[in-house]
């Protein structure tokens, strides 16, 4: 049975990340694993913070009734409330439970939120660079992606979001602590955005997905898009800021300034289910009731961040140090980003090549690695730059 052409031509589109893997995993056989500096995966090093575990612990112990089976599907109504309160707080917004739904990580919420509003041909904007899965998450419900480029620093340019919005423009996705730039976007571009989305008859809703909210260096904070925005959808999960990327939990939550939002969260609710993740998992919802507002050491990842950072400017590449998230956004040393990341392979480090993100002519780093591969690393960074 062939698999659908649409597929087909998404798994073609994907296969560097394949073969960069199946590159990396040859080289640790080769090699050993130690001698392979692995900084391509986003995936959280360290355990979840002591209270997450602790309230996970006390929810199953506690053994409430119901606790293991089927609920509205937008979630638990009590943990919807103390999402809400959360939400309340941090953007001074009216949030209530009947804007919050509970999904499978941030993903689910993006699929849900594409899936509510998008009927075949409907254009999605995109700033490059971008995280890898949205054509793909924009794909799955018929949009058609329209990629907009930001700024040198990567920043929106909204100038160039105005001018390409069409009477077909649904949605535009920001996403801030930014993957893969580490831009953290600041208040007043997103007041720019708005003045220019509330002039329109029918503005675009901005979906902000907002997973690394809480990873923000140097003492700064990420000012809320749904505050500077009206037509908001937050799309959130727990992944990065509680390093529970596995256990699929998360939520999206409808701004109250949102025209006719009753009808858009009874779509979402709808979504939710009929994509099949039916509702967000039963145990980590309720154990967020009581856990949303813990984080990991924020400090050990900005310790990582500098370390990295420090010793490529020392090697001589030219590096902007990444305000929030996970990652290093690095300038390649030639135009031919995907060349450099081949050369890099050569010295025993992985690495992502801007072009997946939208942006050649640069790399992505992990800096969800141990400190030990960050500082033995350095040498081979350095021999793949004097060979370029
Ligand atoms: C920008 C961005 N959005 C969404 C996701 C998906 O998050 P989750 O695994 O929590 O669903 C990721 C994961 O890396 C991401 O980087």
């Amino acid at each position: 049975m062939p698999v659908a052409r649409s597929i087909a031509e998404q798994l073609e589109r994907a296969s560097w990340i394949r073969r960069m893997f199946e590159e990396g995993a040859r080289l640790k056989q080769e090699r050993g694993t130690k001698n392979i500096f692995d900084f391509t995966l986003g995936n959280p090093e360290v355990e979840p913070p002591a209270l997450t575990l602790e309230i996970l612990r006390r929810t199953v112990e506690r053994g409430l009734p119901g606790s293991h089976g089927y609920m509205p599907n937008p979630g638990f109504p009590q943990v919807r409330r103390a999402i809400a309160e959360k939400l309340r707080r941090e953007t001074g917004l009216a949030f209530t439970a009947d804007h919050v739904c509970m999904t499978v990580g941030a993903a689910a919420a993006c699929n849900v939120i594409l899936k509510s509003i998008l009927d075949p041909g409907d254009e999605v904007i995109l700033l490059a660079p971008f995280f890898a899965e949205y054509p793909f998450y924009v794909g799955n419900h018929g949009g058609r992606v329209i990629v907009v480029e930001t700024d040198r620093d990567c920043l929106p340019d909204v100038r160039a979001i105005t001018w390409a919005i069409t009477n077909r423009t649904r949605a535009i996705i920001l996403n801030t602590p930014n993957n893969p730039s580490g831009r953290v976007y600041p208040a007043s571009v997103l007041g720019e955005l708005d003045t220019v989305l509330s002039r329109l008859p029918n503005p675009p809703l901005v979906i902000s997905d907002e997973p690394y909210r809480q990873l923000v260096y140097d003492g700064q904070t990420q000012p809320p898009v749904a505050a500077a925005i009206a037509n908001t959808a937050i799309c959130y999960s727990w992944s990065k800021a509680q390093a529970l990327a596995g256990e699929r939990i998360g939520f999206l939550a409808l701004s109250p300034r949102l025209p006719d939002v009753a009808q858009m969260f009874a779509a979402c609710a709808f979504a939710n289910r009929t994509l099949g993740f039916v509702n967000a998992p039963a145990l980590w919802q309720l154990v967020m009731a009581e856990a949303a507002d813990a984080c990991v050491d924020v400090a050990a990842y900005q310790h990582k961040r500098d370390l990295l950072c420090a010793g490529l400017a020392r090697a001589g590449y030219e590096v902007r140090k990444p305000e929030g998230g996970y990652y290093v956004f690095l300038k390649s040393p030639i135009p031919d980003d995907v060349a450099f990341v081949g050369r890099l392979l050569k010295q025993g480090v992985l690495a992502v090549p801007g072009v997946g993100f939208g942006r050649a002519g640069y790399l992505r780093l992990s800096i969800t690695v141990a400190l030990d591969t960050i500082e033995r690393s350095l040498p081979a960074f350095a021999r793949a730059l004097q060979s370029a």
